[in-house]
């Protein structure tokens, strides 16, 4: 039998109108979707974004657990699990879409999935549908370019102690910084470096409950939101 696709969909940052075309008709068309989940309990911010594109009557919704860890050996475990599952399926001939908010290969899981497909399943096909990322639709929605002419951009995934944060401030024209769990902390350093004015929190972009707070003093007691990020643009 011949095996099914991989497409590995990123779903944009939460307006479902953001979604590409080609993600839409993939999606559609597609027997089996898989959702990546960090938990049973919380709903999935990516299949919230597709929900009403989905026919449950005739295409299978399959969750995949991935929990927050930073262990990878452990994690390695979950992705391994993860791709049996999704092979499971395309052996049975069935293509397959694993769905990603925002875009697939930006900070998400389905690039180690990725790997262990090329590394133990070579013979699957697999495709990958970019989405528009958490980082450009912030800039949009807070119309506040991410670059011009030279400038350079740093892109940071957690958020180093102060004094190399400040380093870091210092050395860039835009700081994005995303998973950012102490915002207090990066106010002060701001604070420090006269810089509050250039800063803005931008949560759950293009999504209903999207919150843009350039006023840091609304936020200084405020614990952030996991879907949320800050720019700071000189
Ligand atoms: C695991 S990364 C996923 C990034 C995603 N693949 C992308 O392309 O935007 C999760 C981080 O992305 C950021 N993020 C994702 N969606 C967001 C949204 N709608 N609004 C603001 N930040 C978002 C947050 O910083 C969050 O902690």
């Amino acid at each position: 039998m011949q095996l099914g696709h991989l497409y590995s969909i990123g779903v944009g940052p939460g307006d479902v109108e953001l979604l590409t075309l080609k993600a839409l008709r993939i999606l559609k068309e597609v027997p089996v979707i898989f959702v990546p989940k960090r938990d049973d309990k919380q709903e999935s911010y990516a299949y919230n974004i597709v929900r009403e594109l989905i026919d449950t009557r005739r295409q299978e919704v399959i969750n995949l657990i991935f929990p927050m860890m930073k262990d990878e050996a452990k994690l390695r475990v979950y992705w391994q699990d993860a791709a049996a599952t999704i092979w499971q399926r395309l052996a049975q001939g069935k293509d397959c879409a694993f769905i990603t908010e925002g875009d697939p290969l930006f900070y998400g899981t389905f690039s180690y999935i990725h790997r262990i497909f090329q590394q133990h399943y070579p013979r699957v096909n697999t495709e990958i549908i970019p989405g528009i990322s958490s980082v450009n639709a912030a800039a949009a929605r807070a119309q506040t370019p991410l670059a011009q002419g030279d400038d350079r951009v740093a892109i940071l995934a957690s958020t180093p102690d102060n004094e190399r944060l400040k380093q870091i401030i210092c050395n860039f024209d835009t700081i994005v910084l995303m998973k950012v769990h102490n915002i207090p902390r990066v106010v002060t350093i701001l604070e420090q470096l006269n810089l509050v004015d250039n800063f803005i929190y931008v949560q759950r972009c293009t999504a209903p409950a999207e919150e843009i707070i350039r006023d840091v003093r609304k936020l200084k007691e405020n614990k952030s939101d996991y879907l949320s990020l800050v720019i700071i643009r000189k």
